[in-house]
C-alpha cells in the first residue's frame, strides 16, 4: 500500500505546496481545512495530481482543546477506516500570527494554542498510528524567528505585555522544544523542526492589523515561493538519510543549530509537562 500523510494548513501557503508535492510523490494525503469551501477549492486545484492517489479533507479547527481533539479523532477514524490504522507522515504546518491578545475558551492565548498546544494534541492522537508505519516521520514547521525568543516561566503564554511578534516567535521556540523532547521520548519515530525560511504567503495578512499587514507584505515580498521549503520538507519526510537526524532543526534541508536554549533538556521536559497539564493528556511512549 502506498504511504499516507496528514497535512495541516493544507489550503494555503506552505501546506498547500507540501500537499501538491506529496501527491506528486504518489503519497496519499489527508489534509485539514477549517472550511468546506476552501477544501473543495483546494481539491479542485489539485485534481490533476489525484489520478492514482487519494486526497481527502477533514474539516476541523485547532483553536482550542476541544476542537483540536475532535479534529484529531476525525483523522484517526478516517485512517482506521481507509488505511488500516497506519500513518506514515505527519506534517504539522498550520499556524497563525495574531494582532492583539485573544484567549480561547480554555483561557489559553490563541497563537500559543494553535501553534503549540494543538500540535501536541494532534501528535498525541496520531502517534499510535505512526507506530504502525515501518518508516514514520513527523515534521513541525518552526521559524527563523525562534532564535529571537527566550523562555520566561512567569509568562509562557505571553499573557502579560502581549505583543504580536513576541507571542509568535515564542510559539515557534516551543515547536523546537517539542521536537527535541518528542525525539527523546519516541526514539522509533523520527521528528524534525523545519525552518522554511522567509516565504511569500498571506500568514501575516490574516489575523493582523493594517500596520502589521503592510509590514508583512513588504517583508515577505523578498521571500521564496511556497515550493522552496515544500521540496526539502518532502525530502525530510521520505529520504533515508534523514532518519538518523531525529530531533534536529532543519534549514534548507540541512541540520543546523537551533537557539541555544532549546538544548536545555530541563526546559524541554518542563514545557512538555506544562503542555500536558493544559491539554489534559499524557503523551508518553507506551
Ligand atoms: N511564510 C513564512 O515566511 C513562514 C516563515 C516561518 C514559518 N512559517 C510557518 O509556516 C506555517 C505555514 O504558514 P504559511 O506561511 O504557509 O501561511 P498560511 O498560508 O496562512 O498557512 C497557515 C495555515 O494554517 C491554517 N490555520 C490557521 N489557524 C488554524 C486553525 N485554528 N485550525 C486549523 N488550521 C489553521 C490556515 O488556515 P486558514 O487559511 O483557514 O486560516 C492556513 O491554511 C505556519 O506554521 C507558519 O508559522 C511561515
Amino acid at each position: 500500500m502506498s504511504k499516507v500523510a496528514v497535512v495541516t494548513g493544507a489550503t494555503s501557503g506552505i501546506g498547500y505546496a507540501v500537499t501538491e508535492l506529496l501527491l506528486k510523490e504518489k503519497i496519499n494525503v489527508i489534509a485539514l481545512s477549517r472550511d468546506e469551501d476552501k477544501a473543495n477549492i483546494t481539491k479542485e486545484k489539485l485534481k490533476e495530481f489525484t489520478k492514482d492517489v487519494e486526497l481527502d479533507f477533514i474539516i476541523g479547527d485547532l483553536s482550542d482543546n476541544e476542537q483540536a481533539t475532535e479534529t484529531s479523532k476525525k483523522f484517526v477514524k478516517l485512517i482506521q477506516d481507509k488505511y488500516k490504522g497506519k500513518l506514515d507522515i505527519l506534517m504539522n504546518i498550520a499556524g497563525r500570527v495574531t494582532t492583539g491578545y485573544h484567549e480561547n475558551k480554555d483561557g489559553n492565548e490563541l497563537t500559543f494554542a494553535v501553534n503549540h498546544l494543538s500540535i501536541f494534541i494532534l501528535t498525541y492522537y496520531l502517534t499510535p498510528l505512526l507506530k504502525k508505519s515501518d518508516d514514520p516521520r513527523v515534521l513541525v514547521v518552526s521559524s527563523l524567528s525562534h532564535y529571537r525568543a527566550s523562555i520566561n516561566w512567569d509568562n509562557i503564554q505571553s499573557k502579560n505585555m502581549y505583543n504580536i511578534l513576541k507571542s509568535y516567535k515564542r510559539s515557534k521556540l516551543y515547536n523546537v522544544f517539542f521536537v527535541k523532547e518528542y525525539a527523546r521520548r519516541f526514539e522509533s519515530i523520527p521528528i524534525f523542526a523545519i525552518d522554511p525560511g522567509l516565504v511569500r504567503t498571506n500568514i501575516g495578512a490574516k489575523n493582523t492589523s493594517g500596520l502589521a499587514r503592510i509590514a508583512w507584505k513588504l517583508r515577505s515580498s523578498t521571500g521564496t515561493n511556497i515550493y522552496y521549503p515544500a521540496r526539502f520538507m518532502i525530502d525530510v519526510s521520505t529520504k533515508e538519510a534523514y532518519k538518523a537526524l531525529s530531533g534536529n532543526y532543519i534549514k534548507k534541508g540541512k541540520p543546523v543549530k537551533s537557539n541555544p536554549v532549546t538544548y536545555n533538556a530541563d526546559h524541554g521536559r518542563r514545557l512538555w509537562e506544562y503542555t500536558e497539564e493544559l491539554t489534559h493528556i499524557s503523551l508518553n511512549n507506551q
